[in-house]
């Protein structure tokens, strides 16, 4: 059975594009991938993304938030949106290293699976989002309008989308984009065709090449593609990066994820698009949907493009190792392998978490793994 009838919907309608695909394939919500519970984690999940190596990324994204709290004139409320928010990992790690932004810090989990909201519950003191801004009084010097109490901090909510609010803060998107749906494109000697999925009488999904629209060569039209490459259209980034600007009055968005300049994606002929499960690299893409996570390298020219026209500078583009050494990440080490030293003999848990953070930094960083993951930092008015 494909998720909620995609088949039987096709069947009817006709072939759809590939985001109709990949959107029912993850996300239906009775038998998408991330609804039924599947995702990142090590035990029972499917693949290992930064927060779930271990506390160490969330003590640097910490020191980042610091930055920024800062940059941005310590707000209180400081209002931090984790799209993507998974099982609530990092933003636990986030809150266990105490940053100095905390009495002020209000973090949103924004996650659209309901059984992953759900497990968030597991790891933290998760608050009715109304009381996220956290408890107001009325300011008479403002015409008696509620103000939020300021040193209330830090208090977590959860929400399905990202909150209808226009605030000062940061929005963090750890490994999301990627897991947006977006079309495919195939560039021929005539012109683009798009692939669109159809299914046949036994229920198995297939490639049909109809000519692409007026609208989407229009969206390809800055892009120089040799005949023959595939790419993706990736409209719901662009949906995706409007929504933080108009939540964003001033601020930060971070984006960690898999992405990619045009030549490196066409040199990767179709490795740009990747499915997993359970630790183990998936079937085809259009092999039963719903069993494995789909994802597609950020495309970073249309990224560019999409932030710009959303009104954001571009402050910080590098790697996942280059971001993290910049925040620190080597002293953080030696902190802990000083912990480790002084706390050995006694075995401590405090000791063995310094020790930790050398095989966890040592990952994060990995040049052939998460350290090759792209960071691109988004700012407005900052
Ligand atoms: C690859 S997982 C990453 C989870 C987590 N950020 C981490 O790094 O472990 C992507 C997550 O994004 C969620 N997601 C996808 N689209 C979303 C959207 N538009 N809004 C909120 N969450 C979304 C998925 O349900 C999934 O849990």
């Amino acid at each position: 059975m494909s998720p909620s009838g995609l088949g039987e919907r096709i069947h009817r309608a006709g072939p759809v594009p590939f985001s109709t695909f990949v959107e029912a394939a993850l996300y239906d919500p009775e038998d998408g991938f991330f609804a039924t519970g599947h995702g990142a984690g090590r035990a029972g999940g499917d693949f290992i993304t930064s927060p779930e190596v271990g506390p160490l990324f969330g003590a640097c994204i910490a020191r980042a938030l610091d930055r920024w709290w800062h940059d941005l004139g310590e707000p209180d409320p400081f209002v931090v949106m984790e799209a993507g928010a998974g099982t609530g990992r990092l933003c636990r790690e986030v809150l266990r290293a105490a940053p100095e932004c905390s009495p002020a810090l209000r973090y949103v989990l924004v996650e659209r699976s309901a059984a992953l909201r759900e497990a968030q519950r597991e790891l933290l003191t998760v608050e009715p989002f109304e009381h996220a801004l956290g408890p107001s009084s009325p300011d008479l010097s403002d015409g008696g309008i509620p103000m939020p109490v300021e040193g209330t901090g830090p208090i977590v909510s959860a929400l399905e989308e990202l909150p209808a609010l226009t605030v000062e803060g940061v929005v963090i998107a750890n490994e999301l984009l990627d897991n947006l749906s977006f079309d495919l494109v195939e560039r021929t000697e005539g012109g683009w065709l798009e692939i669109r999925v159809g299914v046949s009488e036994e229920g198995a999904f297939y490639e049909v090449p109809v000519r692409a629209s007026e609208e989407i060569v229009s969206w390809l039209r800055d892009l120089e593609v040799p005949s023959g490459a595939r790419v993706p259209v990736q409209h719901a980034i662009e949906s995706w990066i409007e929504d933080c600007a108009t939540r964003l009055r001033r601020g930060v968005v971070l984006i960690l994820d898999y992405a990619a300049e045009l030549d490196e994606l066409v040199r990767r002929e179709m490795g740009w698009l990747r499915t997993y499960r359970t630790h183990e690299r998936g079937v085809g893409p259009l092999e039963d949907p719903g069993s494995q996570d789909i994802t597609a390298d950020v495309l970073l020219p249309t990224l560019r493009r999409d932030a710009r026209r959303a009104g954001f500078s571009i402050s910080v583009e590098s790697s996942q190792a280059e971001w993290l050494r910049a925040l620190g990440i080597e002293e953080l080490v030696e902190e802990g392998r000083a912990l480790w030293e002084a706390g050995a003999a006694r075995g401590d848990l405090e000791a063995l978490a310094g020790r930790s953070r050398i095989t966890e930094a040592a990952a994060l960083t990995d040049p052939d793994g998460l350290g090759a993951h792209t960071v691109v930092v988004l700012t407005k008015k900052l």
